[in-house]
């Protein structure tokens, strides 16, 4: 079996060549096709960070192994990790938090044990980056939460939980606070927890989950959540376990999965051969398991647990007293401890499984659309305008444009309502959110709307606009703080 190989910038080629020695020595049955992919492949032209022939070689192999890539700052370039993971569709990035005996934390210290995995989505949310300046003082990011998309990671994390006899499945969200956004995410949940009764499925608002993890992370199993949040709390995981050094990831879609360390390049240690392998060792024994190859994976990885648990280490972490090995010596102790089980936490060796082909031809982009079953019309909508006047001035002129078909409903500034009531002590931005609505409730068409936009544009810079949608009688769009 081949899979594509990215060696990545900085350390990437001393952790990968290091993993790949590993590899080799534990028999491990694969080819590799190395790609180009990375800062040196910016810096020859190429936008998007990878030439043609290294996308065509991964949509033909399925897998992608990577070292960490450096993203060019400062030259309009988006981040080739980024990239990759979201136009392969790898909708599900999968990290797992377990104590590792040798690696001395709070709670290894405290013989606290953790062992969770983090599901975050990995697509949507402000990860689309789209932001446009909408006045001078005012940025917007646009965060996309869509049914099809939760669902997807959703279904995974269940599977996922379900076939490695998870206890317990957990939402993290903020819907209290986003409820459309967060809300759809915690009903997708709600909706597939449905299918898995065998399974404790519950939901925390994620500052609970920040503090909970810190304060009894042995009660969390498997988290899944949206992908800013899931961001976050996995890095907050990280620490729970020893750093990014220890940090594996797994980024899986339908046809494409890429296997990456979570940390960056390391530029400071660049080059001296001292860079930890075992954060890209673990992520290459999650492809492994992945592939199929479960006592290739199982050997590899009860080697490093053995070999951590005798205290070796590199330069960032471990006892500072004993001496350190570089990356070739610590890669070398592993190979050495082949066969070798740890006294705490050892791995069942399970045969090897034939592995199934992951990548299959696609010949066109896959729509994946929510029948609709609710009848949808217009009944307003939200103009974003400039302005520095005061509420009332706005609100003045802005009723002048209602005609015969709007009622002017409210005017907020930064999400507060500022018109009708208000306070004045609620300080305001130059950006305001106009809201109109239909005047009778009848449903309306977007000629009319346009109507009202050009009417307000004698008055108003609009920035921007949002139509305002009834689905099956209950509103599309939420109320200003205060409405
Ligand atoms: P970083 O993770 O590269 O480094 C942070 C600190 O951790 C540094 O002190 C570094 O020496 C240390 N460190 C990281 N990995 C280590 C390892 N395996 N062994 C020993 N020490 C290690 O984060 P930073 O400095 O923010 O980013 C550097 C570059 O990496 C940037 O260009 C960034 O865009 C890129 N990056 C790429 C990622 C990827 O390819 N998935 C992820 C994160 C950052």
């Amino acid at each position: 079996m081949k899979i594509a190989v990215a060696k990545g910038d900085g350390i990437g080629p001393e952790i990968m060549d290091a993993v790949l020695t590993i590899f080799r020595m534990g028999k491990v049955p694969l080819e590799y096709e190395f790609v180009d992919m990375g800062k040196w492949v910016f810096d020859k032209g190429f936008s998007n960070g990878m030439t043609p022939e290294a996308q065509h070689t991964i949509e033909e192999l399925g897998i992608l192994f990577k070292g960490p890539m450096e993203t060019p700052k400062g030259k309009g370039v988006k981040s080739v990790n980024v990239t990759a993971r979201k136009t392969w569709n790898t909708y599900a990035n999968k990290r797992v938090f377990q104590t590792l005996h040798g690696v001395d934390t709070v709670f290894s210290k405290a013989g606290i044990p953790i062992d969770i995995t983090i599901v975050r989505e990995n697509i949507e949310d402000t990860y689309g980056g789209i932001e446009h300046m909408l006045t001078q003082d005012v940025a917007l990011s646009r965060r996309f939460i869509t049914r099809p998309g939760s669902l997807q990671v959703i279904k995974y994390a269940f599977e996922m939980a379900k076939k490695n006899g998870a206890r317990r499945i957990t939402c993290g969200h903020k819907a209290n606070i986003m409820k459309l956004t967060d809300g759809l995410f915690l009903e997708c949940f709600m909706e597939v927890a449905k299918e898995y009764p065998e399974l404790k499925a519950d939901d925390i608002i994620v500052d609970d989950l920040a503090m909970k993890l810190v304060v009894r992370p042995q009660e969390f199993d498997v988290v899944v959540l949206t992908n800013l949040q899931g961001d976050i709390i996995s890095d907050l995981c990280a620490g729970l376990v020893g750093g990014l050094g220890f940090a594996p990831s797994a980024n899986i879609g339908d046809h494409i999965a890429i296997f990456e360390a979570v940390h960056g390049t390391a530029p400071d240690i660049a080059g001296k051969n001292i860079a930890n392998p075992t954060a890209l060792l673990l992520s290459g024994i999650a492809m492994l398991r992945h592939l199929g190859f479960m006592e290739n994976a199982a050997i590899i990885e009860n080697a490093l647990l053995f070999t951590l648990e005798q205290k070796v280490h590199t330069g960032d972490f471990g006892d500072k007293s004993t001496p350190s090995l570089n990356t070739t010596q610590f890669a070398a102790a592993i190979i050495g401890n082949f066969g070798k089980t740890p006294v705490q936490g050892a791995k069942p060796i399970l045969p090897n499984m034939t592995p199934t082909p992951t990548s299959f031809k696609l010949d066109r982009n896959e729509m994946m659309v929510t029948e609709e079953t609710q009848k949808e019309y217009i009944v307003g909508v939200d103009f974003f305008i400039e302005s520095s006047e005061q509420p009332v001035n706005i609100a003045k002129k802005c009723q002048r444009h209602g005609g015969v078909k709007f009622n002017l409903i409210n005017i907020s500034n930064r999400g507060t309502q500022v018109w009708p009531t208000g306070s004045v002590y609620t300080n305001l931005v130059n950006q305001y959110n106009v809201r109109f609505e239909s005047i009778d409730g009848s449903p309306l068409n977007q000629m009319d709307v346009l109507g009202l936009y050009v009417s307000l544009s004698g008055d108003f810079k609009i920035c921007s606009s949002e139509l305002l949608n009834m689905w099956g009688g209950k509103k599309a769009y939420s109320l200003a703080q205060g409405q």
